[in-house]
């Protein structure tokens, strides 16, 4: 069922633990991450890239999403993801998107406010929750990761994006990449706990692919409430689709099952991981007595 973005992140931001954001790119990882979800009783984030949201026809994936969230036995929302454009934003606002990312990290610090602020002022009054980013977090493989460049967010930019828009929630480049690492990142745990302290919104973690399981226990740690995940569901997703087909098997129910098979476990490591596994019945009992006691 759909849960306020605010109740979950709130709630993992207290409690500390963290809330996985994971990038579907068709129906088969849409399901398979909310049956791992409830298997696991964990809330979960689903979020395309918004490059997946024209390409599977907007409302049509929109609202595909929007009822397989509302019908799964757990706690859950729908994000989009990477939003640059202003337009795109407010057609999956319209949509029923319950949260929006505008990434402005692109822009120059007062361009980012601006982007930003214009996307919180029509979001804020309709109750949907926002994200934003800052610094730069690189692609792997795209962009140049040697590491003598350093696009860690400024804690004073941060505070400024923050104040000055009234975003909901932060993703700062703190070191992690989109896609598959060639090594280990060098994330800045020092800086998140500086945020922690200098914001009071909850902190998202990008490229959660493919970041050692004690990096990401620490990030939890030091008070990182949200982690973004797409590229191990999206090659765990590719992989078994091959393997099916090498096998030459012909029956796409088949070769769909198998693949939403392996990432759905994908998926549930990640819930154990990141301490979500347990934590939506109480979210859902909360919103219920919300629900009565208006
Ligand atoms: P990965 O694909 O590296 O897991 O990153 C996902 C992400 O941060 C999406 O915003």
């Amino acid at each position: 069922m759909i849960i306020s973005p605010k109740d979950i992140l709130n709630d993992a931001k207290k409690t500390g633990y963290a809330v996985p954001a994971f990038n579907y790119y068709n129906l088969d990882v849409l399901f398979a991450v909310l049956e791992a979800a409830e298997e696991e009783q964990a809330p979960v984030i689903c979020q395309p890239y918004t490059a997946y949201y024209p390409f599977l026809h907007y409302e049509v994936i929109g609202n595909a999403s929007l009822e397989a969230i509302r019908t799964a036995k757990t706690a859950a929302y729908l994000h989009l993801d990477h939003a640059t454009d202003h337009d795109i934003i407010m057609r999956a606002i319209a949509n029923g998107f319950t949260s929006v990312m505008c990434d402005g990290s692109a822009l120059s610090i007062d361009e980012n406010i601006a982007l930003t602020k214009s996307v919180v002022d029509v979001a804020k009054p309709l109750g949907i929750y926002t994200e934003a980013e800052i610094g730069r977090i690189f692609r792997v493989g795209v962009d140049d990761c040697s590491d003598d460049i350093d696009e860690t967010a400024r804690v004073e930019d941060c505070v400024r994006l923050v104040q000055e828009t009234g975003v909901d929630s932060l993703a700062p480049a703190v070191g992690t990449a989109h896609g598959v690492y060639t090594k280990p990142p060098k994330i800045n745990f020092g800086r998140i706990r500086e945020l922690v302290q200098a914001v009071d919104v909850p902190l998202v973690l990008h490229g959660g692919s493919g970041t050692p399981d004690e990096m990401i226990r620490y990030a939890i740690e030091c008070g990182i409430s949200k982690i973004n995940v797409g590229t191990e569901l999206k090659y765990m997703w590719s992989r078994s689709m091959r393997k099916m087909l090498d096998k030459g098997e012909k029956e796409p129910r088949i070769i769909s099952a198998y693949a939403r098979e392996q990432v759905k476990q994908v998926a549930k490591d990640k819930l154990r991981l990141f301490g979500a596994s347990g934590k939506a019945p109480k979210l859902i009992r909360e919103a219920g007595e919300k629900l009565f006691t208006k």
